[in-house]
């Protein structure tokens, strides 16, 4: 599996733990597990999103604030519970909001609903408690009914004013909003955090998110926050009728509301707001990720009311990926953990979508050259929600002189081995992606191998699962199979033993170094299979190991098979059940001399017994060569085939002077040709019956 995709894995189970310890806290009121444990979770997943910034999803628990309230702030309910919105992707998911909204208010079609339209701010929401006016409490919204009380820290903040001005101010009113962080603010905090060692943010949300939870006050008055006003929940008096007219009443009580917010007439009206605001967000100063909608009237919110946790008279559309301009600086190359090198733009650092982003995808190297991507190049990147930014185009009017097209490497730059890609024989093109065929030897796949190695169908040693063969590697202990083998001499003299080591045991070693004892000897088709090469599987390391008994003559054969076209290279192709692919895979495996040094160092140290054949006599077939064709009428190919090989004989796909017979079924076409024109023996079905005594 490869980096990416195992923290994708590790960060789906971490959410999946995180929420259900918040549902235990939160709504039974029964953590099972001390607050210093979850925080251990939680700081793992900010770890992961740091690495994978395209993992910090909105739906993250890092991305909501007071998820829990954390250790030192006391729980703060609010007076009435605070909400989220549904979700718009596309411009038809806004027309059937309004559609669905004139539906359950049985209004006219051609009765147009107002909305106000505001910048959905990309911050963490608040409530403010003000009560005859003055400021009383400042809570986070935590799982939506108990926040964090922050009173102190929201105090730190400018734009809050301690008390609400003009004669209308209710005499209780909570005001919900968004704390959020200026990109200035942003890179100046982060520029700062790293001066001094500390870790850096992964966007503004969080960076807001983390200043106002800090436990002293003074750190978060020099964290820079605002705050926009969008919105009340409880209140002693709604004095204007519509919500239009509450935001402007706001704004009169002192209270900073979204200068850009609209009251639009209609539904289209909204969908071009929010085209209009989309373009210009970019040079905004701050992140906002989409539009809200909400109906204007009160009292039609009234009747609306609210499905699930979501007001059905709001809707947030969100936002497409942003895209940036940037230049790419270099183009680095990366190993999996299955051997596929891919393409990683390194680029000047430029915000989109919310994060400063400095690396991109590439795909692969057709990509590169399709869309002509050069060093040095200005390029237009994006960044969708979850997705990882990718390099869209290429801005070829600003290309600097003297930049070359990419030559992307046929080495791998983690071991050096060559790297190819395979052609598919039948449509003659080579697959997308380039793989370094040193499968034995490149650190980046070192682990992957070592574990298929070891596994059940392969050389089967009890004791090694991914974290110990990964601390084996990390210590520098296990590098390569081989090194399993000389492990127990090399303990023997190590600094600390193994035995020592956090982890490990008296017991546990003794037992693994047995284990290993145990495999000083394998069969010739195990040991193809453990090499991990391409496409072999176990039952083409069978194959094979039928095919060519002992492993110096395999690894002999394979080295004669490199000219693509000799005898040995159509004696491999001719084994039914391998094909072209296959047949280059397992090729170019045993002639990296990476590999054969490995493979070489391994057999220092075990036997290889050659494939067994079934006792001589006990069948007439035993290492002949046996072609089938045409249609069989007591069993099928597959059937036929298999039982051959289990009597010892060598299926083969095509005719060849080595083959001892063909057996033809009803409509047998060139294969029996072939076999006639080259003097081999044919048998009918039931002569190749009874030759085999069925
Ligand atoms: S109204 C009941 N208006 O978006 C409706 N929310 O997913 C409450 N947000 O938790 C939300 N700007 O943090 C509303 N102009 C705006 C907003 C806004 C940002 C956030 C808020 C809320 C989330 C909804």
């Amino acid at each position: 599996m490869s980096k990416a995709r195992e923290a994708v894995r590790e960060h789906a189970a971490l959410v999946k733990e995180i929420r259900q310890h918040d549902r235990l806290y939160y709504e039974l009121s029964q953590p099972s597990i001390s607050d210093a444990e979850y925080d251990a979770l939680f700081q793992r997943l900010k770890e992961i999103e740091a690495a994978h910034p395209e993992l910090a999803t909105p739906d993250s628990p890092t991305q909501r604030v007071g998820g829990r309230a954390a250790e030192g702030f006391a729980k703060s309910r609010h007076l009435r519970p605070m909400l989220s919105l549904d979700n718009a992707f596309e411009e038809a998911d806004v027309i059937e909001f309004d559609r669905r909204i004139r539906r359950f208010l049985r209004l006219a079609e051609d009765e147009a609903i107002a909305y106000t339209a505001e910048p959905k701010i990309d911050g963490l929401s608040a409530n403010l408690l003000y009560r005859r006016g003055e400021l009383a409490g400042g809570a986070t919204r935590g799982d939506g009914m108990v926040g964090e009380d922050v009173t102190q820290n929201m105090r730190t903040i400018a734009d809050i004013p301690r008390r609400l001005q003009g004669k209308d101010v209710p005499e209780l009113i909570e005001i919900r909003g968004e704390v959020y962080m200026s990109h200035a603010e942003f890179e100046r905090l982060n520029a700062e955090q790293e001066a001094a060692g500390k870790p850096v943010y992964v966007n503004p949300r969080n960076a807001a998110a983390g200043s106002l939870r800090q436990l002293d006050p003074a750190v978060t008055a020099k964290r820079k926050l605002h705050f926009f006003a969008y919105g009340w929940g409880e209140a002693s008096a709604v004095p204007a009728p519509t919500q239009w007219g509450m935001l402007d009443l706001l704004k009169r009580f002192g209270l900073p509301t979204n200068p850009l917010g609209r009251r639009v007439g209609g539904v289209a009206e909204a969908i071009a707001f929010y085209r209009e605001i989309e373009a210009g967000r970019g040079r905004l100063g701050y992140d906002i990720d989409g539009i809200v909608y909400k109906v204007d009237r009160l009292d039609w919110q009234e009747r609306l009311g609210f499905v699930s946790r979501n007001p059905r008279w709001a809707i947030a559309h969100k936002f497409r990926a942003e895209q940036a301009e940037t230049e790419l600086l270099g183009i680095d190359i990366q190993v999996g953990r299955t051997g596929a090198l891919t393409p990683v733009a390194r680029l000047k650092p430029v915000f989109v979508g919310g994060v400063s982003v400095s690396n991109a995808t590439l795909h692969n190297e057709d990509e590169i050259h399709r869309k002509d991507i050069r060093v040095g190049d200005r390029v237009v990147i994006q960044r969708a929600g979850d997705v990882i930014p990718q390099v869209v185009r290429v801005l070829t009017d600003k290309r600097p002189r003297g930049a070359v097209p990419f030559v992307f490497p046929e080495r791998c730059p983690a071991c050096g081995s060559h790297a190819v890609r395979e052609v598919n024989p039948r449509t003659g093109r080579a697959d997308a992606v380039r793989r370094c065929t040193g499968g034995l030897v490149c650190p980046a796949q070192a682990v992957e191998r070592l574990r298929h190695f070891v596994q059940r169908d392969a050389f089967d040693i009890e004791g090694l699962g991914e974290k110990q063969i990964q601390a084996l590697y990390d210590w520098g202990v296990v590098m390569q199979p081989a090194d399993l083998f000389t492990l127990a001499e090399r303990n023997r003299r190590a600094h600390p033993p193994l035995q020592e080591r956090e982890g490990w045991g008296e017991v546990s070693v003794a037992n693994l170094l047995a284990a290993i004892e145990a495999r000083r000897e394998i069969g010739l088709d195990r040991f193809i299979h453990a090499l991990g090469i391409r496409h072999v599987g176990q039952a083409t390391a069978r194959l094979l190991a039928q095919n060519y008994g002992s492993v110096r003559h395999w690894l002999a054969s394979m080295k004669a098979a490199a000219d693509h076209d000799g005898e040995a290279w159509s004696e491999l192709n001719a084994i039914d059940g391998i094909g072209e692919v296959m047949a280059e895979a397992i090729v170019d495996f045993c002639i990296e001399p990476h590999n054969l040094r490995a493979i070489e160092a391994l057999l220092a140290q075990i036997r290889v017994a050659d494939f067994e054949k079934p006792a001589t006599g006990a069948s007439k077939v035993a290492g002949l060569t046996v072609v089938f064709t045409g249609t069989l009428e007591t069993m099928t190919r597959d059937e036929a085939k298999a039982r051959a090989q289990a009597l010892g004989a060598k299926v083969a796909g095509s005719v060849s002077k080595k083959t001892d017979y063909v057996v033809a079924g009803a409509d047998a076409g060139s294969k029996l040709a072939k076999a006639r024109e080259a003097g081999v023996k044919v048998l009918s079905e039931r002569e190749w019956l009874d030759l085999i005594g069925a």
